[in-house]
């Protein structure tokens, strides 16, 4: 783009393409739900004259946010590679670079700020790459009308609904010389055979729903990913099945709260993830995980189904959020402590083996001393091998980000500290427990630190490095711990095949 193109880009008042050429996000329309208008879609493919449009250029994506966006890049990498494109990590090289952001807190959006604001550079040196916007932040008004006025260099605005529009949305941000934006603020589609370059063969990414309705107070997600809505069994389990086929070890399912899949599938009548779950440990895969769990509707046929092991990993992410149970109240998390404690002490029973890791918000509006002390002690009770701790970030357009909030951020920076230390203190005593065992690791790749080092996970979904040959990787290894620390273990490999007493 020449530096006139962008004055006219500066210049033009966006409030009327809303009108016409641009479809823009609302967070009103985003929150109706209405019933009954979920598609389900198979009929993607790719324009004949976007087929070759990518041949001989390069895209990059960059990810933020949780494991959908991941999965979501996944997505996109697999339509761009169907244009012809191909992967680079090079944004100097570039000719299509993608921000998939993440809205869930002011800390995220500020980064995705502030690497628009760095490309914005590169821009002006070489004004023909495409520089687009999508994932959670491109469906949030307030983001839109910051790039519209401060970054108008952005060449592509999509949301999370359109991915599957990405050829012609790109075609025509190629074509156009105005930005070119499409967020539809809506329940959402379920659209199934998208195509998908993996992140590696070894561990997949499976959706098995999408959305959330669950509306707590301080969260953006019901707004950005729509209705829940949850995908045919069969086609889960077919996917499962091709991945692994293809020899993938560990499968991931996701949804942001997966617990209430099915409950929108009217065809099948009760079926829910236990079902699911129960049907998926029967494919000869060695590991099945699923994230993320929302208290709420954890039930027991679930619990039961998990007791059965097998590739059915003994990690459970369990978000409590508070360990208060007015906050929770207020949080509209629908669960008191005594509730989260009853379930939490359920699964133990049943899966004694099992790690348990949780979400923790502090410095919800007006959380009294008390209140946090409450999560401390919830923290002490459960003892939990891993915990994601936030300090509250009000969300424009939820109902927490009106309440009025007395508590200064010093106080609350505090509490994060304290709490954190907890955390600490418990994730080291838990894998301390594991010293002398023997458990099995996936092999992942080499560590970060040391290429000599392998590195993978447990079935609890622990961090375990140890010495071996690159020949490995994406085998399951027995390795005996030698050494414990708070985020990770050190081991070694096992030459006798030996009982896994994890
Ligand atoms: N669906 C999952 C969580 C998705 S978001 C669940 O319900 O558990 C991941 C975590 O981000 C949440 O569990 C919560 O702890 C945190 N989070 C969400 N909104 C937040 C906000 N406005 N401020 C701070 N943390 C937030
Ligand atoms: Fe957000 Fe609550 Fe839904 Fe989780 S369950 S995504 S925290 S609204
Ligand atoms: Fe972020 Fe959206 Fe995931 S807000 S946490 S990327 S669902």
């Amino acid at each position: 783009m020449s530096e006139d193109q962008k004055e006219v880009k500066q210049e033009k008042d966006y409030s009327k393409y809303f009108q016409s050429t641009f479809k823009a996000p609302s967070l009103k329309e985003a929150r109706r739900r209405r019933k009954n208008t979920i598609q389900y879609l198979n009929d993607f493919s790719i324009p004949e004259d976007m087929k070759t449009i990518g041949q001989g250029k390069q895209f990059m994506i960059q990810t933020y946010g949780c494991q959908m966006n991941e999965h979501d890049t996944e997505v996109m990498a697999g339509i761009l590679s169907e244009m012809g494109y191909t992967a680079t990590e090079d944004p100097e090289v570039a000719d299509v670079i993608l921000l998939n952001t993440c809205a869930i807190r002011e800390n995220a959006e500020n980064r995705v700020f502030g690497e628009i604001g760095h490309l914005k550079t590169m821009k002006r040196e070489r004004p023909d790459f495409i520089l687009g916007i999508c994932g959670c932040m491109a469906q949030e008004e307030s983001v839109i009308n910051t790039i519209l006025q401060k970054h108008p260099q952005v060449d592509l605005i999509f949301g999370t609904h359109n991915i599957h529009r990405l050829p012609q949305l790109l075609k025509e941000a190629l074509f156009s010389k105005e930005m070119v934006m499409e967020v539809w603020s809506k329940e959402g589609d379920i659209v199934e055979n998208l195509p998908k370059v993996r992140n590696g063969n070894i561990r997949g990414w499976v959706n098995i729903m999408y959305g959330c309705d669950k509306f707590c107070t301080y969260c953006i997600v019901p707004y950005t990913r729509g209705k829940e809505r949850s995908r045919h069994p069969k086609e889960i389990i077919e996917e499962v099945r091709s991945l692994a086929r293809q020899g993938y070890k560990e499968i991931t399912l996701l949804g942001q709260n997966v617990n209430a899949y099915g409950k929108d599938l009217k065809e099948l009548e009760n079926y829910g993830l236990g079902d699911l779950m129960d049907e998926i440990r029967k494919i000869d895969i060695p590991r099945i995980r699923f994230t993320t769990s929302h208290p709420r509707d954890f039930d027991d046929h679930l619990i039961e189904v998990l007791a059965k092991g097998g590739n059915l990993v003994e990690h459970i992410h369990l978000p409590v959020q508070s360990g208060n149970s007015d906050i929770l109240k207020i949080m509209g998390r629908s669960y008191t402590r005594e509730r989260y404690l009853d379930l939490f002490h359920k699964i133990k029973n049943a899966i004694p083996h099992a790690s348990f890791t949780t979400d923790i918000i502090v410095g919800f509006p007006n959380e009294t001393d008390e209140q946090f002390e409450d999560t401390m002690s919830l923290v002490k009770e459960c003892e939990f091998d891993g915990a994601y701790t936030f300090i509250y970030s009000p969300r424009a357009g939820t109902p927490a980000a009106k309440m009025e909030d007395n508590i200064p951020m010093e106080v609350k920076k505090e509490r994060l500290q304290r709490l954190n230390k907890l955390v600490n203190e418990f994730a080291l005593k838990k894998n301390s427990q594991l010293y002398g065992e023997v458990v099995e690791v996936l092999v992942e790749g080499t560590s970060k630190k040391n290429s000599d080092v392998l590195s993978g996970h447990t079935r609890t979904n622990k961090v375990v490095n140890f010495r071996g040959p690159k020949s490995l990787i994406g085998e399951l290894v027995n390795v005996r711990i030698t050494e414990t620390k708070t985020w990770s273990l050190t081991g070694e490999m096992v030459k006798e095949a030996s009982v896994i007493s994890e």
